[in-house]
């Protein structure tokens, strides 16, 4: 208790805000001024009116937030919480890939770094990939999609469209495997599937729904059914309970923990705020080309 109230009269004192991606830890969901997807932290991000935004995720999203509010200090309270998937590509490899595709345009998956939104011409998340397809990209004759190759995969099963794609994975989503889903599936027959788009096609094939985590979290919300598997990041599963107290949620694979977003926790916040630490930098050049691709896809998401 004495760590939460020292946190939130220093983020007073500070005039900060704390988004949380739904994969935190419990102790930092509690803390939490918005929790959401990559896409709902980001549009938090452009809004807010504090000074300070602590990102309680992993670097990526700091670096978005960064991105579209640079007179901001962005902060992230561990600095060694990565996205491997994000770090599968660099803005060297897509520069060759482009190079290779000189007519293409380039979709990048919000889970990438800075430098290489500034060399696309679009960002995405899981929640609007289809959308950005279909009605940006909806006239292109050559698309280059990175770095995830199953988000790929799906949005192709969703288009119809064939897309340049990069050898990039979750390795936490991976590690869902088919026949996780069917083993819940037979012992919760009743359970409504849901899978998150960087899951394997195998794993999607057998999902009811397909969603970003925010999706999930409305859609459970909304539906009448009572009980879920879950395809995604197990820490999503707090929210869900705390939110729909008399539904019941089942892990598609406990295996399925993303490290980095557990290294995040009340201390590491509070030094944060203490220290303003560790500070998210971005060469403003490359804030300024890799805003487009994001404002783009904010301006279309609405
Ligand atoms: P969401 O945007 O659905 O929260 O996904 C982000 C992510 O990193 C999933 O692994
Ligand atoms: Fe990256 Fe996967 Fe972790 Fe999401 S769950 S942050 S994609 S490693």
């Amino acid at each position: 208790m004495e760590m939460i109230e020292k946190i939130k009269k220093l983020k007073k004192e500070r005039n900060a805000v704390i988004l949380v991606h739904n994969y935190q830890l419990p102790e930092i969901q509690e803390l939490a001024d918005f929790t959401g997807d990559s896409l709902g932290l980001s549009i938090e991000a452009s809004k807010t009116k504090a000074e300070v935004i602590v990102f309680c995720g992993v670097y990526f999203m700091a670096e978005t937030a960064k991105i579209l509010s640079p007179q901001k200090t962005v902060l992230i309270p561990d600095r060694d919480a990565g996205c491997p998937m994000a770090d599968m590509i660099t803005a060297k490899q897509l520069c060759s890939l482009k190079e290779k595709h000189p007519q293409a345009k380039v979709l990048c998956y919000v889970n990438t770094p800075a430098d290489v939104k500034a060399e696309s011409d679009l960002c995405c998340t899981s929640a609007n990939a289809v959308k950005m397809v279909k009605e940006a990209l909806a006239g292109e004759k050559e698309v280059i999609f990175v770095p995830d190759k199953y988000l790929a995969d799906y949005v192709s099963t969703q288009t119809n469209r064939n897309f340049i794609t990069w050898d990039g994975y979750c390795p936490s989503h991976v590690k869902i495997l088919p026949q996780d889903i069917r083993k819940q599936k037979e012992l919760y027959p009743h359970a409504l599937t849901l899978a998150h788009p960087e899951c394997t096609r195998d794993v999607i094939k057998l999902a009811d729904k397909v969603l970003s985590t925010e999706g999930m979290c409305r859609y459970v919300k909304e539906t009448n059914s009572q009980e879920f598997i879950i395809g995604t990041e197990p820490g999503i599963i707090y929210r869900l309970k705390k939110e729909n107290p008399y539904k019941i949620f089942y892990p598609a694979s406990e295996l399925a923990v993303c490290p980095n977003m557990k290294l995040t926790t009340q201390e590491k916040v509070l030094w944060c705020l203490e220290d303003l630490k560790y500070e998210i930098k971005i060469p403003e050049q490359t804030i300024l080309r890799a805003k487009k691709s994001i404002q783009k896809m904010l301006r279309l998401h609405n």
